[in-house]
């Protein structure tokens, strides 16, 4: 076969670009194993605390799908979209110091988790992996995960960020969802009382589209209520569509008091959902 020397430079390109990606895949499983096996020292052979472990292990894993799929759906470029999987990745990084240090996933009764895991990343082995603009963006996001506020302006850490932050909700739907009837429902509430009541403050700002402070969870079912309100905090329509068919809203309602305050809050965000996806 013939070529002329257009189509011959043009192979020679697209034979570099394939070669570029395989590098980068290469490097992003690199840093996937490398993470796994940062997980693994944390493992002590004690099933309560190696249980703690394998789930932020296996979470981090999925948020980092997750981040993959909403950069997918917004149409981000490769580079963008390996820089939102590495995020996921390590956004839960300083969970595994936390729980070896407090033995607990309770940021108020220990440390905040985004804090400590932008400082260990700061000086970590997965800091070679990354530029120091994608450093900076990283960190960023971070320590910004999971805060009720963060700084927003027009630049890639915001977006990482709100990426991460829809994964993150994602995926605890799913492990929450799953434990709901499970003898580790106390572990992921923070031993909240599993009790009848709920908070008619927290009913109120959900009604009003406000985002509610953990600390003001007083039950299990106020614990249900914030995840409800999490809704609100979504940025993409791929996290709003997944929601929706993964029927989030109704399986947490259905573990709710069935009163009228409840019924609204189910159909208040119901509704909102569907406005978005
Ligand atoms: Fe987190």
């Amino acid at each position: 076969m013939l070529f002329t020397v257009n189509q011959h430079s043009r192979c020679i390109e697209s034979d570099k670009c394939l070669f570029k990606r395989m590098v980068l895949i290469m490097k992003l499983n690199e840093l996937k194993n490398l993470f796994i096996s940062y997980t693994e020292n944390y493992l002590r052979g004690e099933s309560e605390h190696d249980f703690n472990i394998k789930l932020k292990k296996n979470h981090s894993l999925l948020v980092a799908d997750f981040c993959r799929y909403i950069a997918a759906s917004e149409n981000l470029s490769e580079k963008k979209a390996d820089l939102s999987y590495s995020a996921g990745l390590l956004h839960d990084i300083g969970r595994f110091e936390q729980f070896k240090n407090y033995n607990t996933f309770h940021d108020a009764a220990s440390v905040d988790h985004g804090d400590l895991g932008s400082q260990i990343l700061c000086d970590s082995e997965f800091a070679e992996y990354f530029s120091s603009v994608e450093m900076r963006d990283l960190l960023f996001t971070v320590k910004y995960h999971n805060k009720k506020e963060f700084p927003h302006s027009d630049d890639l850490a915001t977006l990482l960020t709100l990426i991460v932050r829809d994964a993150d909700k994602l995926d605890i739907y799913r492990v929450i969802t799953e434990m709901f009837n499970s003898d580790t429902a106390g572990l992921i509430s923070h031993h909240l009382p599993d009790t009848h009541e709920y908070s008619m403050d927290i009913i109120e700002d959900i009604l009003k589209g406000n985002q509610i402070c953990y600390t003001r969870r007083k039950t299990r079912n106020d614990m249900k209520l914030t995840m409800l309100n999490w809704v609100q905090d979504l940025s993409f329509r791929y996290s709003f569509q997944h929601v929706k068919e993964k029927n989030y809203v109704e399986i947490i309602c259905s573990t709710l008091p069935d009163t009228s305050d409840i019924l609204e809050v189910k159909r208040y965000i119901s509704e909102y959902i569907e406005k978005k996806s």
